[in-house]
């Protein structure tokens, strides 16, 4: 990095929303980078021979400070003279190391809260007498540490903001990354240029050419492939692989059979034109043998994760090819439990589902640190065209985790049809710019109908509809119920096998979006 950006680092204790936290400062025209919680202070001092570090966060985490292992940090960054935020175990953790007292909370919180704010100066100017914030604790601060203040308080928690009495340090219990906190972005503005004074001098170009840089340096002059799906995330890879490498790339694109009605001749239509080579690969049927056993959804991951490789190891040999490139960005990664202090939730086919063995000297991953939505204008600044970048995101395993349970060629042949209803109708309703992702899964219970006078026994699908911004957290949306009845309807008549059809009504937590 050649022009000094003014930058924010994340110290990483391993919270689900850590990556979110530097998202938001990148939002603001600042550049932010996610560090280990237990970077040293001289390790800071020469990375800013590259950036103007202007401020530290904390990030949250799953651990309590008492655990054992739980993660720590280099105390001393708490005697530099730069300006330190704290999240939820990132409060906790200053305060233990500030002789305060953290303990197990008489009552635990988790989702919304209301603080009442007791001094709205630094990190809370402008605020009101009462924040709506979420909050995802066990612990809480009891004692403040000597030389600190109470910013913050909710009934349950007495120390729930702190701001050290004369030096820039603060901690918040709450997470103000998360949409849910409604003034969130106004508390991270007001750390980023009231308390840090950073100027806003990043641009998402810049990420760009950092980026074909490194795949240019990584594949030097060797040959790549690289696994497109069609949707965004490879796509958007791809873009960026083929301007760094041109003919030292081929794009793999594996049919696997799982694929939406109509969405592999749509691949195919637009990547053909690529100038790098693109090439199909007809896997159906060892993907539906390998799975068609399984039902636990953390196995069916791994096996699709382990053949997609291999389908891939066998193309690269074709196309003398060293390197996998994948578009892997980093929700995919923390929810696969990549971080060493985070907790797993599932497997994404692409990071923990790869198998342990694989014939490539190294996997890049260049989008590995961003949201779809910064994927998205990464998309519009290459050019790529309009139907892809709005295009509602497509798990990689595709319909295989959207089928509870085993998997035949009539469950999948069902699916087909009911989603392709629900995507016809919900564009219809010219909604689809106004969710995240609109689909049909189909259950694994079966329930009576009727139909045309007579008893009938089907599946039950069920229709899942969600908003969200970046896909860590998601709300099921409120669709008019004459919509969701035209869905139903139009399913149950068109599709003989299915008696029943029901909308879930489950937020992100508790539930992920895909039910698998
Ligand atoms: P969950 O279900 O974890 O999904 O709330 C979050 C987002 O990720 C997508 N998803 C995947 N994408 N490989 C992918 O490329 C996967 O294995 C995978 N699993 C979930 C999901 O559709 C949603 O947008």
């Amino acid at each position: 990095m050649e022009k000094k950006y003014d930058t924010i680092l994340v110290l990483d204790f391993g919270g689900q929303y850590c990556h979110l936290i530097g998202r938001r400062i990148r939002e603001n025209g600042v550049y932010s980078e996610i560090v280990p919680h237990d970077i040293k202070i001289e390790e800071i001092k020469s990375l800013e021979k590259k950036c103007a570090i202007k401020g530290l966060i904390l990030s949250g985490g799953p651990s309590s400070v008492y655990d054992n292992n739980a993660p720590k940090m280099d105390s001393r960054l708490l005697t530099i003279d730069l300006p330190i935020l704290g999240l939820c175990y990132g409060l906790q953790i200053i305060a233990q190391i500030t002789q305060g007292k953290v303990k197990p909370a008489n009552r635990k919180e988790y989702g919304t809260a209301f603080v009442s704010i007791d001094k709205n100066i630094g990190i809370l100017k402008g605020l009101g007498k009462k924040e709506k914030v979420w909050m995802s604790h066990g612990d809480t601060v009891y004692d403040l540490p000597p030389n600190y203040e109470i910013l913050a308080h909710t009934k349950n928690c007495p120390v729930a903001a702190f701001k050290h009495r004369k030096k820039p340090i603060y901690g918040l219990q709450w997470h103000p990354e998360v949409i849910h906190t409604k003034n969130g972005e106004k508390m991270l503005k007001n750390f980023i240029f009231e308390v840090c004074k950073s100027e806003p001098n990043w641009k998402m170009e810049d990420i760009i050419e950092k980026m074909v840089e490194e795949i240019k340096v990584a594949v030097g002059e060797e040959n790549a492939i690289i696994g497109l799906s069609g949707g965004i995330d490879s796509s958007v890879a791809t873009a960026l692989a083929a301007r760094a490498l041109e003919d030292k790339l081929t794009a793999v694109f594996v049919d696997t059979g799982f694929m939406r009605e109509g969405e592999p001749e749509q691949v195919r239509k637009t990547f053909q034109k690529l100038k790098s080579t693109f090439v199909v690969a007809e896997a159906q049927d060892r993907f539906m043998k390998r799975l068609q056993k399984i039902i636990d959804p953390e196995k069916k991951r791994k096996i699709i994760g382990e053949e997609f490789i291999r389908v891939f190891e066998e193309k690269a040999t074709k196309s003398n090819a060293s390197f996998l490139i994948q578009g892997t960005i980093y929700p995919d990664r923390i929810e696969s439990g990549f971080g060493k202090n985070s907790n797993k939730i599932k497997s994404h086919h692409n990071v923990a589902g790869l198998p342990s063995k694989m014939e490539f000297k190294r996997i890049l991953e260049p989008l590995r640190d961003l949201y779809k939505d910064e994927v998205r204008k990464v998309a519009k600044i290459l050019g790529l065209p309009k139907e892809l970048i709005t295009r509602q995101p497509f798990p990689g395993p595709g319909l295989a985790v959207r089928i509870i349970g085993k998997l035949n060629k009539e469950k999948n042949d069902i699916l087909k049809k009911a989603d392709k209803i629900v995507r016809v109708e919900i564009e219809k309703a010219k909604l689809e710019n106004k969710l995240w992702q609109y689909f049909a899964v189909l259950t694994d219970t079966k329930a009576t109908g009727v139909k045309g006078d007579a008893r009938a026994y089907g599946y039950v699908v069920a229709i899942r509809a969600v908003e969200s911004r970046e896909a860590m957290t998601a709300s099921f949306a409120k669709i008019s119920y004459s919509i969701l009845e035209k869905i139903s309807t139009r399913i149950t008549n068109e599709i003989p096998q299915i008696t029943r059809v029901v909308y879930d009504i489950t937020h992100k937590p508790p539930a992920t979006i895909e039910w698998e």
